[in-house]
Parts: C-alpha cells; sequence; structure tokens
C-alpha cells in the first residue's frame, strides 16, 4: 500500500510501515499521524499480519520530531487537541495487540522519540541519535514523551534529558534500557525482521496476552497487575495453541501456531 506519507509493505506475516518523508528527515505532521491512525486500525483485526515494524525512509531519520511547521502555525486551543490526537495515535500503538517494533534507524528526536518509545520494542543503530528537545523551541513534549519517558528510565533521568534537550547516543540508551539490541545501519533492518519473523512463529494468543500483562504493568498496583497476569495465564489454557505447544514438547517437535488463524 501506498500512502503519501507511509510506505506499508507486507512480508509474510509482517507489516513493515516507512515514515516516508525523507526530505525532512521523517517528521511527523498530521498528516502521516493520520495515516498511521487509519492503516493500525486496518490491521488491527488482520489475522496475516502478527508484527509490525516501523522505521524511518532514508539514511539519517526514524523521525526528526512532529513538523515544526506545523506547530509553528498552532494556536493555543488547537495545541491542545494536536497533541491529544498524537497521544491518541500514539496509545494505540501501545495498547495494539500484535507488537510494534520501532527500528531507530538515525536520528529520534521530539515526537518521533515518543513515536518509538510507544512502541513496544526498540532497537537502534549505532548511529542513531534520540532525545527530547522541545524545550529548545519553548515548548515541552506533547505526544506522551514526559511520562513514557520517566516511567521507562526515572524521572530524575528524564527531567535530565527533557530539561538539558541533551541527545542520547545508541550505547546510552542501551545502557538505561531505552533499545533493546544495537546493530549496524546495514544490519538493523534485517535484524529486526529476523526478531519480527521469530515473534510471527509464536502463538498469537500467548503473544497478545503478554504484551497486555506488560504494558498493564506500567499503569498498574503490583496487586492488580498480577491478577491480569492470573486471567491471561488461564486464558491461555483455553487455546488451541496451547494444546499445540504442549502436544509438540511431549511429542519432541517444534509447535506449529496458529493453524486455525490462516485467512
Ligand atoms: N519539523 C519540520 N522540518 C524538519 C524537522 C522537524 N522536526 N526536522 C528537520 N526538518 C527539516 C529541515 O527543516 C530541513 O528542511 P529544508 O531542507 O527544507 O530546510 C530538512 O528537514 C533537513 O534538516 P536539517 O536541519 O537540514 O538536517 P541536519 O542534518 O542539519 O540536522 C537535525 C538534523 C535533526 C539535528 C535537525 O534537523 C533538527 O534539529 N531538527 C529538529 C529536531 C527537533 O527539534 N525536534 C522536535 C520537534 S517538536
Amino acid at each position: 500500500m501506498q500512502n503519501s506519507c507511509l510506505v506499508c509493505e507486507e512480508k509474510d506475516n509482517i507489516l513493515i510501515i516507512k515514515l516516508n518523508r525523507p526530505d525532512k528527515l521523517n517528521a511527523l505532521n498530521v498528516s502521516i499521524l493520520k495515516e498511521l491512525n487509519s492503516v493500525l486500525d486496518n490491521y488491527a483485526e488482520n489475522k496475516n499480519i502478527k508484527v509490525i515494524l516501523i522505521t524511518g525512509s532514508g539514511e539519517k531519520a526514524f523521525a526528526a520530531g512532529a513538523d515544526i511547521d506545523e506547530i509553528s502555525k498552532l494556536t493555543i486551543i488547537d495545541a491542545k487537541s494536536f497533541s491529544e490526537y498524537g497521544q491518541g495515535v500514539f496509545n494505540k500503538i501501545e495498547n495494539f495487540s500484535k507488537p510494534v517494533i520501532a527500528l531507530i534507524n538515525g536520528y529520534a528526536f521530539g515526537g518521533g522519540f515518543e513515536l518509538a518509545l510507544a512502541c513496544h520494542i526498540r532497537l537502534c543503530s549505532e548511529n542513531a541519535k534520540m532525545g527530547l528537545p522541545e524545550l529548545n523551541l519553548g515548548l515541552i513534549p506533547g505526544y506522551g514523551g514526559t511520562q513514557r519517558l520517566s516511567r521507562k528510565i526515572n524521572s530524575g533521568r528524564a527531567l535530565y534529558y527533557i530539561l538539558s534537550g541533551e541527545q542520547m547516543d545508541s550505547a546510552e540508551a542501551y545502557r538505561m534500557g531505552i533499545v533493546s539490541n544495537v546493530y549496524s545501519s546495514m544490519n538493523l533492518f534485517e535484524n529486526g525482521l529476523e526478531l519480527a519473523k521469530r515473534i510471527a512463529e509464536k502463538s498469537v494468543d500467548a503473544v497478545a496476552f503478554s504484551l497486555k500483562a506488560v504494558i498493564s504493568s506500567e499503569n498498574t498496583s503490583m496487586s492488580e497487575g498480577l491478577s491480569i497476569e492470573s486471567s491471561l495465564f488461564s486464558l491461555c489454557i483455553g487455546t488451541e495453541n496451547f494444546i499445540e505447544g504442549t502436544s509438540a514438547f511431549n511429542e519432541k517437535r517444534k509447535p506449529v501456531f496458529n493453524k486455525s488463524n490462516k485467512e
């Protein structure tokens, strides 16, 4: 599928979404966010697609932020809905029932970093640079960055990056646990695809329940989280994939999940 600001490609059971404004370092304008929103809606119930990869077109950037040209024209009233719209799209990613993996192939600043933070897993290239430089524009992050960065590192470290506007490189992002792995620019996409393929072979039910349980841990107390976990654990037992997984173990063979899931 070819949109104006997004390029989407289905490869096996994986949807690859490329942010596609390379001349503007893939800055996120409202059109790109609307396209992303509708792609997510279109694929939410698509049983063939089991994992989504998001990356940036071109050599330099994942996304260099929300579009500063658009921001500069906002009124106070527009700004609230502008921020809420982006937050809504990124919440949709965070709560998506299929894993969404960000492949950070260069700059991920402002809204671009906030998009990556909303994804379930982040991998980056060695040359990636991340940060929330909004204060340099007299702004604060408005697409969830103040909340997600503080939950992922801690409020002191999040404030360090937000208030200083300092960029973090790939080694620092890895050290803080923001990205799970760092690859050379040449190998990032291939490794992202490999990870997506591995996940796509697992039970779709167990994958979706894992996402739900882990994401809920960021917003619940330990006891609520444990209660969610045991409910989802018990739901697994009722699935064909559980029967397949345990049968395969007993029969000493590789499980073949999602047999009744093919469209
Ligand atoms: N919004 C709109 N346009 C952007 C943009 C953004 N967030 N980030 C980059 N661009 C545009 C530039 O204006 C430039 O367009 P032009 O060629 O029409 O002038 C083009 O992308 C290339 O950017 P440029 O600044 O020339 O590249 P660079 O390699 O010298 O610098 C950055 C790269 C990322 C350091 C720099 O572009 C930058 O600081 N961008 C803004 C980052 C930011 O503040 N993000 C938060 C926004 S809320």
